[in-house]
């Protein structure tokens, strides 16, 4: 495949005090892929992710957006969090304002959108992820699989270049886990830059480009889902497989 660069780490190193948490990262997302992101619980996953929205600082080494190196404060910084969309763990709406209110907020404050087009384009955006008669409740009348749907919605409403997830599922009951990946499964299809975390095979399976395999702050593999599920060529992927596929 032809690789258009989105999203490029290069030679990425960052430390919490002396934690090496991400150890020369290299990595290039090309625009339309989907990476899904596995490993070990405190791997640098999350980090990673962070990273490239800047919600965390690195130490060394380069993130590079559509060809941008990643602005550091201010005004490009804000716009930079527009362009890359995160949906978190935990769904970090407002909880003072209507599903509504939440997603056309950014798109007053970052975009400048006057408020009749952002809630024009929120109502659109909450309709496609399948909660358009939900737009006037406050999150807590919400299930958590339609929160995290709203979440989404918000992220889509910055019409961003890339979208993060972080484990985007894991708080959710089982039965709304689905309708949850199905709103991704279908972002990826409309092609949509993605980078996720995830303990959900059967989504990396079917919707990812690639799979990055970290462990201990390292990628240690970077490969088809085809490829990594039937054969994995490390022990650490090995042995990570054997034990989330076990349960
Ligand atoms: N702000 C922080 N200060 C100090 N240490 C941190 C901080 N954030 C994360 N860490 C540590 O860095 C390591 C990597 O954390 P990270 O959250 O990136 O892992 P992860 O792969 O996302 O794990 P999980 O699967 O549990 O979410 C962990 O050991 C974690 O304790
Ligand atoms: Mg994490």
């Amino acid at each position: 495949m032809a690789v258009d660069p989105l999203i490029e780490l290069r030679d990425v190193n960052k430390h919490f005090g002396e934690l090496h948490v991400l150890r020369d990262i290299n990595l290039t997302v090309g625009r339309g892929e989907v990476v899904v992101v596995i490993g070990p619980s405190g791997s640098g996953k999350s980090t990673l992710c962070r990273a490239i929205n800047r919600l965390e600082t690195i130490e060394s080494g380069q993130i590079v957006l559509d060809g941008q190196p990643l602005p550091e404060e201010g005004k490009p910084l804000a716009r930079l969090r527009a362009d890359v969309g995160m949906v978190f763990q935990s769904f970090n709406l407002f909880a003072h304002k209507t599903v509504l209110q939440n997603v056309s907020l950014g798109q007053v404050k970052a975009r400048g959108r006057r408020k009749e087009d952002a809630d024009k384009r929120s109502r659109e955006l909450l309709d496609r992820v399948g909660v358009a008669d939900q737009a006037d409740k406050y999150p807590a009348q919400l299930s958590g699989g339609q929160q995290q749907r709203v979440a989404i919605a918000r992220a889509l409403a910055m019409e961003p270049k890339a979208m993060l997830f972080d484990e985007p599922t894991s708080a959710l009951d089982p039965e709304m886990i689905n309708e949850v990946l199905e709103v991704m499964r279908q972002l990826a299809r409309d092609g949509m830059t993605m980078i996720v975390v995830t303990h959900e095979m059967g989504f990396a399976r079917s919707a990812a480009n690639r799979v990055v395999f970290m462990a201990d702050g390292r990628i240690v593999e970077d490969r088809t889902p085809d490829e990594f599920f039937t054969n994995p060529s490390s022990d650490r992927a090995k042995d990570f497989l054997s034990k989330i596929l076990k349960h």
